[in-house]
């Protein structure tokens, strides 16, 4: 009798703590991790394809509950590594814990936390496939420290910059208004990869700049693309690799770029010849910040209230126009 009583005291007491601790996870502990970090976005079921299928990057999302202590422990690693790592990949993370969440974890086939799932694009999209379809969705099962996420991530940025032969390069140099109306960029690279942060630029500006590259280029080709440069290159030592140029058929004329080789210094600079889809500075970027900071809902809400406003500038302008007719009816 004696012991049974202990027992049931006992279990008495666990089931209490249970619940304790039940009611402490949904106050505070449930509030979400990434809120408040710049690079990693915090999703939910309803801006999920959006936000992952709507890029041609890699997205690494981190299921997770907050009251998870493994999670607790990925915490900052994850987030250390989406300031470098974002230049490279999305980072993403929801949290599996919030109710209107629970459903999509689930379909996702998250069994415990914190999971991390990469979703690649593929290299090029068929027409005739649903987008989502496409992506290779796997377990990220590397190194979880901040500097294993980010050269993870770096190995996954696809490559859609086009190689410069000895044979191709005075046709480029020649000819790039005729291949086509939009700019060129051509970097002469002193490694024998293009390097991710080169791959990532030609990304960001996928639709409206062409991106080249020489790889480990010995003195003929430098000399070959001096020709076309203007005379203050001509004897310059200023022209060295790595160097990148742009070749830009509108005002007809190779610009080298004489800024630091960091990627938001190039992008920056890059935005004066083209409008980039995604990176810092698109519009991409814009749309997700409005989503953190809550003036949108999502993607969706976005493009409703930009539509919304693009038809009221519009119905403003033809008022405008339709109100001196009016008065000239009436008179
Ligand atoms: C992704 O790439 C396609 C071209 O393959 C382009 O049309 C689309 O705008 C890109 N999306 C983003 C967000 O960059």
């Amino acid at each position: 009798m004696y012991s049974v009583s202990i027992i049931v005291t006992l279990l008495l007491a666990t089931l209490t703590e249970l619940t304790e601790a039940r009611q402490q996870h949904s106050k505070g502990q449930s509030t979400p991790f990434y809120t408040n970090s710049k690079h990693i976005f915090e999703l939910s079921a309803s801006n999920f394809n959006d936000y992952v299928y709507g890029s041609n990057y890699t997205t690494l999302v981190e299921f997770y509950a907050p009251w998870c202590g493994y999670c607790q422990k990925l915490r900052p690693d994850f987030e250390a590594a989406s300031k470098e790592g974002h230049h490279y990949a999305q980072f993403a993370a929801i949290n599996c814990d919030e109710q209107h969440n629970k459903a999509f974890c689930h379909e996702q086939g998250i069994t415990g936390f914190p999971t991390l799932i990469t979703y690649r694009p593929p290299k090029t999209f068929l027409e005739n496939k649903q987008r989502s379809q496409q992506f290779a969705v796997q377990p990220y099962e590397n190194d979880r420290s901040s500097s294993g996420i980010i050269n993870a991530m770096k190995g996954q940025v696809k490559g859609f910059t086009k190689k410069v032969t000895k044979k191709n390069l005075d046709k480029l140099f020649t000819s790039y208004k005729e291949i086509s109306s939009s700019p060129k960029v051509v970097f002469f690279t002193d490694s024998n990869q293009v390097s991710p942060m080169y791959k990532s630029l030609a990304i960001d500006y996928i639709t409206n700049i062409e991106f080249f590259h020489v790889l480990n280029p010995n003195g003929e080709y430098l000399e070959m693309a001096k020709k076309y440069l203007s005379p203050e290159f001509e004897n310059s030592e200023k022209l060295q690799v790595p160097i990148l140029m742009v070749l830009d058929p509108v005002n007809d004329e190779i610009v080298v770029y004489d800024g630091e080789l960091k990627k938001n210094h190039i992008s920056k600079f890059l935005t004066k010849f083209g409008t980039p889809n995604d990176g810092d500075f698109s519009e991409r970027a814009e749309i997700i910040k409005g989503i953190k900071e809550g003036s949108y809902k999502s993607f969706k809400d976005y493009r409703k209230k930009k539509s919304k406003a693009a038809k009221a500038a519009k119905a403003a302008k033809t008022n405008e126009q339709a109100e001196p007719k009016l008065v000239k009816d009436e008179l």
